[in-house]
């Protein structure tokens, strides 16, 4: 017998807030959705109590974990922007960061004293040869679009790759692929990673609504994180892509800490600012001591769609001579062309639909260095 939305709701009346209220008296349940066994719901708290919800957050999974007819529960914390809510402190490391998504990180938490011990940064992902990350030192660059695409390009160098989509402020791999569902749970309780274009795929987006604006604290960053690195059923993979949230701020930090990577690339556009932007991202995996594989200049030269002429609008070059002087490997840039926005935007990247093009070919060059620099790390290279 399937268990039914009520008894989930009387057993959570058994659980208690940090307050000792009745989970079901809090205000705080989101819908609760019940699929075959499946039981998902979140529980949206301030985000200033986010720490005190972690463990109750535990008690309500397994207190619907014990009902007969429950397969497998999901529950997820989030800190959702109450509306009519004092907006949060302006953040204070990404100043160019203001595109947004009408939500900005909590600037004021420290990753969590005692969090990130070497033994959970060590932790591998059982079956992941290499984890590494996109990322950018600030928003708006294209790093999720840069993040499939590349994705994309080392599964056509015959690599099992997973795509992750860590990005918990705006999610975009739903967009990016056109997956809007929910993932099923398997009979270990592990979340299946969805299917497309040869992925295997997850993103927050799925288990939380896309355009939800959330603020998330340090200790819900790595539990939501973590539930995606280490509660998925990822299978055998040579790469796994992690498309970070943009910034360099402490939940980045804290991620970068707590993550096993193997290495990252930072996403950067010409423009100086988002140079600017990408030293900070690279002197973040240095202080945690991730490798970095390279800069990608994107945005790189406007190629007109009508006649294929290439302008230099940004001032071209900027990132391969900022890569230099680093001392980082230059990956490759990748042209601002309508046609990786708009496939991208429609759920189809380039890479994918269009795979003998030149843009594919720039990503899959791209990938021929990724895939060098991991030689060693992953069988298959
Ligand atoms: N090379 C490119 N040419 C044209 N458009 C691009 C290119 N790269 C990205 N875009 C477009 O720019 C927009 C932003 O890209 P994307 O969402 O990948 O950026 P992001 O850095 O992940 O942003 P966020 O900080 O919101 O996560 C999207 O509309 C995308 O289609
Ligand atoms: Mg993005």
């Amino acid at each position: 017998m399937s268990v039914t939305q009520q008894q989930v709701l009387d057993v959570l009346k058994t659980v208690r807030s940090p307050r000792g209220v009745a989970l079901t008296d809090a205000n705080v349940l989101s819908a609760i959705t019940v699929n075959d066994g499946k039981v998902f719901f979140s529980i949206n708290v301030e985000a200033s109590e986010a720490r005190a919800w972690e463990s109750v957050r535990a008690a309500a999974e397994a207190a619907v974990r014990k009902l007969a007819g429950v397969g497998a529960a999901m529950v997820a914390l989030t800190a959702e922007r109450r509306p009519g809510a004092a907006p949060p402190p302006p953040q204070r490391h990404a100043p160019g960061h203001s595109h947004g998504h009408g939500v900005q990180p909590v600037a004021a938490h420290r990753p969590p004293q005692g969090a990130a011990s070497p033994m959970s940064r060590q932790a591998e992902i059982p079956g992941v040869a290499a984890v590494i990350a996109v990322a950018s030192g600030k928003g708006g660059v294209g790093k999720s679009t840069t993040a499939i695409n590349l994705a994309l390009g080392l599964r056509d160098l015959g690599l099992k790759v997973g795509l992750l989509d860590a990005d918990i402020y705006g999610p975009s791999v739903p967009r990016l692929t056109g997956l809007h569902v929910k993932p099923e749970l398997n009979d270990e309780r592990k979340m299946i990673p969805l299917a497309r274009f040869g992925l295997s795929i997850m993103s927050i987006g799925f288990l939380v609504e896309e355009d939800t604006a959330m603020i998330w604290r340090g200790p819900m960053v790595m539990s939501a994180i973590n539930q995606m690195l280490r509660d998925v059923a990822w299978g055998t993979l040579d790469i796994l892509v992690v498309d970070m949230p943009p910034g360099t701020g402490d939940a980045q930090l804290t991620l970068a800490q707590n993550v096993p990577l193997k290495g990252a690339i930072i996403i950067s556009t010409p423009q100086d600012l988002s140079l600017i932007d990408a030293r900070r991202g690279l002197a973040m995996f240095r202080k945690v001591n991730v490798p970095v594989l390279g800069i990608v200049e994107n945005m790189s030269y406007f190629q007109c769609p009508h006649c294929g002429t290439r302008s230099d609008i940004f001032g071209h070059g900027g990132a391969r001579h900022e890569a230099e002087r680093l001392g980082v490997p230059f990956l490759g840039e990748i042209p601002l062309h309508i046609a990786i926005r708009e496939t991208s935007d429609s759920g189809n990247p380039i890479v994918a639909s269009d795979p003998s093009g030149p843009h594919a070919e720039a990503y899959r060059a791209i990938c021929g260095e990724i895939r060098d620099q991991l030689r060693g790390v992953i069988a298959a290279a």
